[in-house]
């Protein structure tokens, strides 16, 4: 091909995937996200993978973490990312992992991390009485600064008068762009509300600033309903009537806690895709779960979360029907129950990819 464009979802193919499985459970379930998407038709014209062995074992043998010249050879060669999972018992500081993961939503610009959460079987969801509709929105977490922009430090370290500080940073223009970036999320989906959540009652300079802007972008998105709540109300109405949301939006930290309360309403962290996104660049899609060593290496692990993941990034990449194919595949692998065991089926993390293969090359 002569031309390529750098606009991951403009016309051509193949599409090149950076593939960074990660430690832990990561490698395992990006095998069967890998396996799943080699079975869409022609994938050996419209896909193209390259592994990168970043992660724990990398790291521990030659201290690399997230090479210099990552984040620029990324938007230079590549259409997207698709990432397992980074964390190891072994590194308990957690500082590489940190380092590749979070140094890659920065370095990219990655500000909108999109968490959906999708009921795919009533049976699912611990709330008591709940209809497959009632639990089904997004979580929009902002994803570049807040608790995790890094400022701060320790003072006097390990002696009893240690200070340690980690500063909330909030910008104007980061609070701004992810606000608009969750309403225009509910217009191009269809959605009718918006709620920011956040908790200006106490954190009275940076999330006032959420206040005054949230008041300034909601002016201008009079079709959507837009509604504030502070975090700890958002979490408790999560739990008593989920289906009173279609989009939250919140802070980098709210949103990481939230994600995870509502994965566990629609049956689990198994289940729970997300996209790091920056919209019409080069963008990292990865489950909302970690690495969780607990069952890491007992061919355990749920592989949905990453193939839902490789549905996003399909999405982003402009490929809906190929993207609603692998939804379309794990939606009735829950439905009959095909799947891992802690969704009350009897198959293990490769046999569960090998159903999902199967069915996506069905169509
Ligand atoms: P975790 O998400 O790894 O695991 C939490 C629980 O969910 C565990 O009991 C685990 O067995 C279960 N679980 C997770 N994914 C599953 C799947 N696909 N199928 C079935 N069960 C699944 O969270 P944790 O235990 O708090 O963290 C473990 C490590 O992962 C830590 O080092 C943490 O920092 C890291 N982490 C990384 C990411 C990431 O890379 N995006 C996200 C979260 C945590
Ligand atoms: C996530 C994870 C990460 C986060 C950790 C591993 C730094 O929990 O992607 O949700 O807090 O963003
Ligand atoms: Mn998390």
């Amino acid at each position: 091909m002569l031309f390529q464009s750098n606009d991951p979802a403009s016309g051509h193919f193949p599409k090149r995937i950076a593939v960074i499985p990660g430690d832990g459970i990561g490698p395992e379930v990006i095998a069967e996200a890998l396996k799943v998407l080699q079975a869409l038709p022609s994938a050996g014209q419209r896909f193209q993978f390259q592994m990168f062995d970043w992660g724990a074992d990398r790291y521990l043998r030659d201290g690399t973490t997230l090479p210099a010249d990552a984040p620029e050879m990324f938007r230079r060669n590549f259409d997207a990312i698709l990432f397992g999972a980074v964390g190891d018992p072994r590194v308990p500081s957690n500082s590489y992992a940190a380092e590749i993961l979070l140094g890659l939503r920065v370095a990219l610009d990655l500000y909108a991390n999109v968490r959906p959460v999708e009921l795919l079987d009533a049976s699912l969801t611990p709330l008591r009485d709940r209809r497959e509709e009632e639990v089904r929105f997004t979580v929009i977490r902002e994803n570049t600064e807040g608790h995790y922009a890094g400022v701060g430090g320790q003072f006097r370290r390990g002696s009893m008068e240690e200070v340690a500080i980690q500063e909330d940073v909030n910008t104007r223009r980061g609070v701004e762009r992810i606000l608009r970036y969750a309403f225009e999320y509910a217009r191009q989906n269809g959605l009718k509300r918006v709620c920011m959540s956040d908790k200006s009652n106490a954190l009275i300079h940076g999330h006032e600033l959420w206040q005054r802007v949230f008041a300034i972008v909601r002016a201008e998105y009079p079709d959507i309903e837009a509604r504030h709540l502070y975090i700890d109300t958002t979490a408790m109405e999560m739990v008593r009537d989920p289906g009173q949301f279609s989009v939250i939006v919140a802070c980098n930290l709210f949103g990481d806690i939230l994600s995870d309360l509502g994965a566990q309403l629609a049956g689990g962290l198994g289940l729970a895709p997300s996209g790091n996104i920056h919209p019409g660049q080069v963008s990292l899609f990865e489950p909302v779960h970690g690495s969780a060593p607990d069952i890491a290496g007992q061919n355990r692990a749920n592989p949905s979360a990453a193939v839902l993941s490789a549905s996003m990034m399909l999405d982003h990449l402009e490929l809906p029907e190929e993207a609603r194919r692998l939804r379309g595949a794990v939606r009735t692998a829950v439905r009959s129950r095909q799947t891992t065991v802690e969704l009350g089926g009897t198959l293990g993390t490769r046999e569960a990819g090998d159903w999902l293969a199967e069915r996506v090359a069905k169509g």
